[in-house]
């Protein structure tokens, strides 16, 4: 099978080909910290991984570092695939999931199909800390988070309501629920709920952190598939499939369709990919090859989703993956968000195939 590889990553793997030349064998994962700190994220963590590299330098812990970036994705009502603001299940009501690992004391920690809490990824954090449970769920890990003194609230934005009205009342002529648009002063509004219903959101954002000292962690937390039938569960809130970190390798995480991750255990396989000696965009591409082969490499099928993977290993060196190069209604191309000493900036993903139709 074909696959992409941007520029840059070709750049990187001439540097990394430099050291397999030296003699240290295959991709160095298991190599010394490189003495800097490097932060990656999904491409709508940009600003999660600033705060999170800035957390570093000032001397934080890499889970307290990239738990305080994706917060600020949490609070923000414009994502719409994320804490407050995200998208609801299919009776309206939005339901979260996180999990986080800390590499140093391979500790884990989730939530899923969390309500009215805007912040699963603290919530997971606290299940790690305060509990020798893993993964709390619904009514338990509401009480839970309620014990610990987070506020309830509701997280259902007007926007995410909107899309969420115009979903219910485009599905089916079969039901009573209207087509809506009294008011031709809602075009505008149908149109843009009209696009985000075509790409049935599965956001998410996935950050992963190596210190200086090459210490790593790692956090995803999302508000889930679009519309999904309450109790969904997706990825994100399950070790080794939208996260895994292992503290002599490195970690990885995903975004997108959740339940793709799931059945080839996404992270945990790019995490004992980097372990095998594969680069991490090469771990995150053989991933993505599993679940192209769930389908016999049939593009029609693939074309339903599209699932990216994130990998840092313990040197620092870092990639990506998606199974689309460009993917969506308003197609947009797969990238990724790292900050380290260079700064911080969006690169281009690999990717397995370049977009659907073609
Ligand atoms: N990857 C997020 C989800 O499918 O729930």
């Amino acid at each position: 099978m074909r696959y992409f590889v941007p520029m840059q990553m070709k750049r990187r793997a001439v540097v990394l080909g430099g050291a397999l030349a030296s003699g240290l064998g295959a991709f160095p994962a298991l190599a010394q910290a490189v003495g800097r700190p490097v932060v990656v994220a999904s491409a709508n963590g940009l600003a999660a991984t600033e705060t999170a590299i800035a957390r570093l330098k000032a001397g934080a812990d890499t889970l307290d570092a990239v738990v305080a970036g994706v917060n600020l994705v949490e609070d923000d009502p414009e994502d719409m695939t994320v804490g407050y603001g995200g998208l609801p299940n299919e009776e309206g009501e939005v339901e979260l999931d996180a999990s986080v690992m800390h590499g140093p004391t391979s500790r884990a920690g989730a939530v899923a199909s969390l309500k009215q809490i805007k912040n699963p990824s603290k919530v997971a954090k606290l299940v790690m800390e305060r509990t020798d449970h893993v993964l709390l769920v619904g009514e338990g890990a509401l009480r839970f988070a309620v014990a610990h003194g987070f506020a309830k609230q509701d997280l259902l934005t007007e926007k995410a309501r909107t899309v969420w009205l115009r979903w219910k009342e485009t599905m089916s002529d079969k039901d009573d629920w209207g087509p809506g648009l009294a008011d031709p002063g809602e075009a505008a509004q149908a149109a843009m709920a009209d696009w985000i219903i075509a790409d049935r959101l599965t956001g998410t954002i996935n950050c992963l952190a190596v210190d200086g000292r090459g210490d790593i962690s790692g956090v995803t937390t999302t508000s889930g598939l679009a519309f999904k039938i309450p109790g969904r569960v997706g990825d994100s809130p399950l070790i080794g499939c939208g996260l895994f970190v292992d503290n002599a390798v490195g970690a990885a995480g995903s975004t997108g369709r959740g339940e793709e991750c799931i059945k080839i255990n996404g992270a945990h396989t790019i995490v004992e990919g980097m372990r095998r000696g594969l680069s991490p965009t090469d771990a995150c591409l053989e991933a993505l090859k599993r679940v192209a082969a769930h389908y016999s490499g049939d593009r029609r099928k693939l074309a339903q989703f599209n699932l990216h993977f994130y990998a840092l290993a313990k040197s620092g060196a870092h990639g990506a993956a998606s199974l689309w190069g460009t993917y969506g209604s308003k197609p947009k191309r797969s990238r990724y968000a790292v900050s380290d000493g260079d700064g911080s900036r969006l690169l281009d993903s690999a990717y397995l195939f370049e977009v659907p139709g073609r």
